[in-house]
């Protein structure tokens, strides 16, 4: 746990906690989708929540799901369509609902055939379609027996990331094929080992992103050695199988998540230390702003998750990004948004359509301080086309700094606009 809290210290990412349902999973499962939902609503743990439903589930789970957790694939075709029978497209799987999708797992790489080659142009056409995609590797018993498995997993790497992977659309799973299914764990050392080599070659590949992508443990994750695994060094998170199929077994991995968690915000409120943790979006009109603002508000230290878009694609927008990232403000996924567009009008009224959103237009320092105090702003909507970079950071700094007075008449007001989301239309 301890470590939990030192790697959010250092200014790292928050964890991503996946399962991974495989060839299981019936609408009668949905339930279990719905518990561990409401679970996360209660409970509004930091960690990311994924769920990765069979491609026959994955609509019906994200209604389940309501927005509280992510629905993923389990793998998808590097084609955008055509003659493949059987298969399903990245875009496929996002036009069902899913915002992301395991690639070259052990079990289509053993079972498939998948080559290194294939998985890396599936995880090329998953971020095409706007998926975050998780990037298996992992090594057998007889690799690790003859001293291989930190050579295997890293060509693994060299073969199967492609070009341009972003620590925001990307997280790798290091799964030893012989602890899948088995009950059976590599001690804390092998994990430990085998993460710093992967995050050294992440950063050999990709430099200074590399050293913010997750890498995922997977393999035999149980509530009771969850603790211990997800507080090494390195683990930015799981990748759970069987564990994630019943609620109950998978809240009991998500509580370990939450104390290490609450003991980071105790130690963050005794140093002054607190680091928000913001989320942006954006269509083809706020773009460039994007890139430049993520980039820049990085290097301010402050933890940026990017809901979109990955490229620039004049026909898209904004709905498409502003009300996935407004979602993920509303169950606390994100603490704050930054939302763009051309104007900022259209990603404020997207946003403001989601219950617990309150997004404001800002142009002004006043503004983008006395919404937070007296209105509890918690997104921030800018122009693309009217604000420059550097004055846009300024804001989103002021934006992101203030506080809410919870003064009472604030209270009140916000009581009654918040019956509003309640009464019927
Ligand atoms: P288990 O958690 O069932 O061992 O499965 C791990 C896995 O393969 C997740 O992708």
């Amino acid at each position: 746990m301890c470590c939990v809290v030192g790697r959010f210290n250092e200014g790292s990412v928050r964890p991503l906690i996946a399962g991974n349902w495989k060839m299981n999973g019936l609408s009668s499962q949905l339930g279990e989708i719905e518990a561990i939902a409401a679970s996360v609503a209660a409970t509004r743990p930091i960690a990311e929540i994924l769920i990765c439903t069979p491609a026959t589930l994955i609509a019906r789970a994200v209604q389940s799901a309501a927005g509280r957790i992510g629905i993923g694939g389990q793998d998808c075709h590097a084609a955008v369509c055509g003659p493949f029978t059987g298969d399903f497209s990245a875009q496929m799987l996002k036009d069902a609902g899913a915002c992301s999708v395991i690639v070259g797992h052990s079990e289509r790489r053993q079972h498939h055939g998948e080559t290194d080659a294939m998985v890396a142009a599936k995880a090329s056409a998953a971020w095409r379609a706007g998926l975050h995609v998780i990037l298996c590797i992992g090594e057998t018993q007889a690799q690790r027996a003859d001293g291989k498995a930190l050579s295997v997993c890293g060509d693994q790497i060299a073969g199967s990331l492609p070009e341009g992977a972003t620590s925001s659309a990307t997280a790798l799973a290091y799964e030893p094929l012989w602890a899948i299914g088995t009950g059976q764990t590599p001690t804390a050392e092998q994990i430990v080992e085998m993460h710093a080599h992967i995050r050294q070659c992440l950063e050999l590949r990709l430099g200074e992103e590399g050293r913010s992508v997750r890498i995922l443990y997977g393999g035999s994750v149980k509530p009771s050695n969850a603790r211990e695994i997800l507080a090494l060094p390195e683990v930015g998170g799981a990748l759970i199988g069987g564990a994630s199929l019943k609620a109950d077994d998978f809240e009991g991995i998500l509580r370990t998540v939450s104390l290490g968690i609450d003991a980071l915000r105790v130690e963050q409120r005794t140093d002054g230390n607190c680091m928000t943790r913001v989320g942006i979006a954006s269509d083809h009109g706020g773009f460039a702003l994007k890139v430049t603002i993520t980039r820049s508000l990085r290097s301010l230290g402050y933890e940026v998750v990017d809901y979109g878009a990955y490229q620039l694609n004049p026909a898209d927008d904004y709905p498409e990004f502003i009300i996935p990232l407004a979602k993920a403000v509303a169950t606390g996924q994100v603490e704050r948004g930054v939302a763009l567009c051309g104007s900022g009008v259209g990603a404020s009224i997207a946003a403001n359509k989601v219950p617990n959103v309150r997004a404001g237009l800002i142009h002004d320092d006043f503004s983008a301080r006395q919404g937070v105090e007296d209105d509890d702003m918690n997104v921030i909507c800018l122009g693309g086309k009217l604000v420059e970079a550097a004055r846009a950071v300024e804001l989103i700094e002021t934006f992101l700094s203030a506080r809410f007075s919870g003064a009472a008449r604030h209270q009140r007001r916000l009581s009654e606009v918040q019956a509003l989301e309640h009464e019927d239309t």
